[in-house]
């Protein structure tokens, strides 16, 4: 982890559970760490106690599936630091709406959040990756085990079904920056 002290650092969902631990650790590790999610409480709670060297962490409201505020919380991060180094799109939910029975808006909502919202973080992180010279990046997509086989419960299908996109778009942003000659690394 030496390599990524002082660099730049994008978690998405850092409020709770596996988010909030990667985040504190790499603030840990000295890097400076963008955290956001809906409710940004505990953030700003963990950025008040964790410490170490040039390590920081910064809490940003941003739902991921709103397009407008995922291009403010780049827009702050391109301002406050330049640059960005490592995007962890690790926001993500799931309702337990089976497929017979679900709503609809429920479904929307989680692939808004675990694939299109992930779509859209990535693509903006490549871009400020690249426009600030970063070729050595790296972006992590949480996916799940249900992301490569069905899922043995109904109210986790259509949840599972959002990871398999997943595992299609993480496949297909590798290829895109093959295309480019890109060295920024991508990681399910
Ligand atoms: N835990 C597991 O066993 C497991 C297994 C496989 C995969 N995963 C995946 O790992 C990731 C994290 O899981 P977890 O168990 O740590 O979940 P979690 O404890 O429920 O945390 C989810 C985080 O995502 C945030 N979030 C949800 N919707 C959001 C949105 N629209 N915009 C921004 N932030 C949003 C939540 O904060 P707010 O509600 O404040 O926005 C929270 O910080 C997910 O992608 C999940 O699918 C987890």
């Amino acid at each position: 982890m030496e390599k990524w002290r002082g660099r730049t650092a994008l978690v998405t969902g850092a409020s709770s559970g596996i988010g909030y631990a990667v985040a504190k650790r790499f603030v840990e590790y000295g890097m400076n760490v963008f955290g956001c999610s809906r409710n940004i409480q505990n953030i700003e709670e963990l950025s008040r106690t964790v410490r170490c060297g040039p390590g920081s962490l910064n809490a940003i409201k941003c739902d991921v599936s709103n397009e407008d505020e995922v291009l403010a919380m780049f827009a702050k991060i391109r301002e406050e630091r330049g640059r960005l180094d490592v995007c962890v799109n690790n926001a993500g939910l799931s309702y337990g709406e089976p497929l017979l029975s679900g709503t609809t808006d429920k479904w929307r909502e989680i692939l808004n959040t675990n694939v299109i919202g992930l779509c859209i973080c990535t693509r903006e992180a490549v871009k400020l990756m690249r426009e600030s010279g970063v070729d050595n990046g790296h972006i992590i997509q949480l996916n799940s085990l249900f992301g490569h086989t069905i899922a043995p419960r109904s109210t986790l299908h259509f949840y599972g079904a959002s990871k398999y996109a997943v595992t299609a778009l993480i496949e297909g942003f590798r290829r895109e920056l093959r295309e480019l000659k890109s060295g920024i690394r991508i990681t399910g």
